[in-house]
C-alpha cells in the first residue's frame, strides 16, 4: 500500500518543516535528516504509521525503532534513567542512542518497539530534527531511512533512490555531517553496553561514566536468539558489490576505496579521506560505497583504517558490509 505514493522533495525551510510536520501528524512517513544519517520518521504514537513504516522499508518487523525526542523531559517521559543515563544524557543534543526500561504510560506504539519492554531513545542536534520535534510535539520513530540492508543514506538523493514511491515526503536539508548513525548504549543493567558503535566514540561515552563499556555478546545475534539491537545482524550493511577489507594492493578490475595515500593501479578511486582523518571518513563513508557500488564495481577494495574515534564505527559498518550474504 506504501508503494505507488508520489514522493515529494521539500526544501528543510519553514514551509517544509510545516508539511513536514501536518504530514506526521496525519500518519503520513517522510524522511529528515538529523546529524548522523537521514530517518524515515512516522509518529510514534501511531501504530499504523509505524506498521507503514516498516512496510516501506521492507524491515523485518522484529528490528526494534528508535524514538526521537526535543529533549531529556521528553525522553523521561517514555523512559527509565538510571544514574549512567542521566550522566550519558550529557550527549544530549547529539549522536547518542540511549536503549532504557521503557516507562508503564509510555504512549510510543508497541510495534515500534517490537513488542521489548525497553525503549531507544535519542534526542537528535540536527537544527531540521529539532524544529520537526518542536512543532509535532510528539516523539518520532525513524530509522535510518534506506531500504532494509541497504546502506544508511547521507543525502536526500540517496533516500530518493531507496524509497521513492514508499513514503510521502522527503525533507531535503543537504549532507548529514556526522556520516555514520548514532552510538547506542543500553543502560538496563548494573553495566552500561556498547550495542553499536557510532558517532559518538566510545572513549567519550567510557570518560563520561568513569570506567569502560561492557560489550554486547554479538554471538547470540547471529544464533538467532532475541537480539538485543538487531541492526547488528552480520549483513546489514550489504552494497551489491563485494567488499575486500584490509586491501594493500589492488586487485583486476577493483574499485578503492582509500584512506589517506591510495595505493596505485586502481581503476576507480574514491577516498574517505586523502588526508587520514576519521571523522572526514565517517561522513564520506556511505556515500562513497554508494557511489562505488553505482559505478557497478564487481568489487570494492578497502584500504586499512585505524580503530580509534569514529574508526571504531566506520571498521564495523565495513565488517557488515563484507560479510557474506544468505
Ligand atoms: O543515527 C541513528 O541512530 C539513526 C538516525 C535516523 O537517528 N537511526 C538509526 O536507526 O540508525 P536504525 O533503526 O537504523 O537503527 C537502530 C538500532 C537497530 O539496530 C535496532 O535494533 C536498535 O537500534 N534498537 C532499537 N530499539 C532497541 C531496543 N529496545 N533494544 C535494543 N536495540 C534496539
Ligand atoms: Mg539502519
Amino acid at each position: 500500500m506504501t508503494v505507488g505514493l508520489t514522493t515529494r522533495v521539500l526544501a528543510a525551510d519553514a514551509a517544509g518543516i510545516d508539511v513536514a510536520a501536518r504530514t506526521l501528524h496525519d500518519g503520513g512517513l517522510l524522511a529528515f535528516p538529523t546529524e548522523t544519517v537521514y530517518g524515515l520518521g512516522a509518529d510514534a504514537t501511531n501504530g499504523v504509521a509505524v506498521a507503514r513504516l516498516f512496510a516501506a522499508k521492507g524491515r523485518p518487523s522484529f528490528n526494534p525503532l528508535i524514538a526521537h525526542v526535543c529533549e531529556l523531559a521528553d525522553a523521561r517521559a517514555l523512559a527509565q534513567f538510571n544514574d549512567d543515563a542521566i550522566r550519558l544524557s550529557q550527549f544530549w543534543p547529539g549522536p547518542l542512542t540511549l536503549v532504557l526500561p521503557r516507562l508503564p504510560g509510555c504512549p510510543v506504539a508497541d510495534l515500534a518497539t517490537a513488542g521489548l519492554d525497553t525503549i531507544a531513545v535519542r534526542v537528535p542536534s540536527h537544527p531540521v530534527a529539532q524544529a520537526l520535534l518542536t512543532k509535532l510535539q510528539r516523539p518520532i520513530v525513524a530509522p535510518s531511512a534506506n531500504r532494509s540492508g541497504h546502506v544508511s543514506p547521507t543525502a536526500a538523493a540517496h533516500v530518493l533512490s531507496d524509497l521513492s514511491g514508499r513514503i510521502d515526503l522527503i525533507l531535503d536539508g543537504g549532507t548529514t555531517p556526522i556520516g555514520v548513525e548514532s552510538t547506542i548504549v543500553a543502560c538496563i543493567g548494573p553495566q552500561p553496553l556498547l550495542l553499536r558503535a557510532g558517532g559518538l566514540p566510545r572513549s567519550d561515552v567510557e570518560t563520561a561514566l568513569g570506567h569502560a563499556l561492557g560489550q554486547h555478546e554479538t554471538t547470540a545475534v547471529e544464533s538467532g536468539e532475541a537480539p538485543l539491537a538487531p541492526g547488528m545482524l552480520s549483513s546489514h550493511y550489504a552494497p551489491r558489490s563485494s567488499v575486500r577489507l584490509n586491501a594493500t594492493r589492488i586487485e583486476p578490475g577493483e574499485a578503492l576505496l582509500a584512506f589517506g595515500p591510495p595505493l596505485p593501479h586502481a581503476e576507480r578511486v574514491l577516498n574517505l579521506s586523502p588526508g587520514g582523518d576519521l571523522v572526514e571518513a565517517a561522513a564520506n563513508l556511505f556515500s562513497h560505497l554508494r557511489a562505488l557500488d553505482a559505478a557497478g564495481a564487481k568489487a570494492i577494495a578497502v584500504m586499512p583504517i585505524p580503530s580509534h574515534g569514529l574508526g571504531e564505527a566506520i571498521n564495523d559498518r565495513l565488517a557488515r558490509a563484507a560479510a557474506p550474504r544468505d
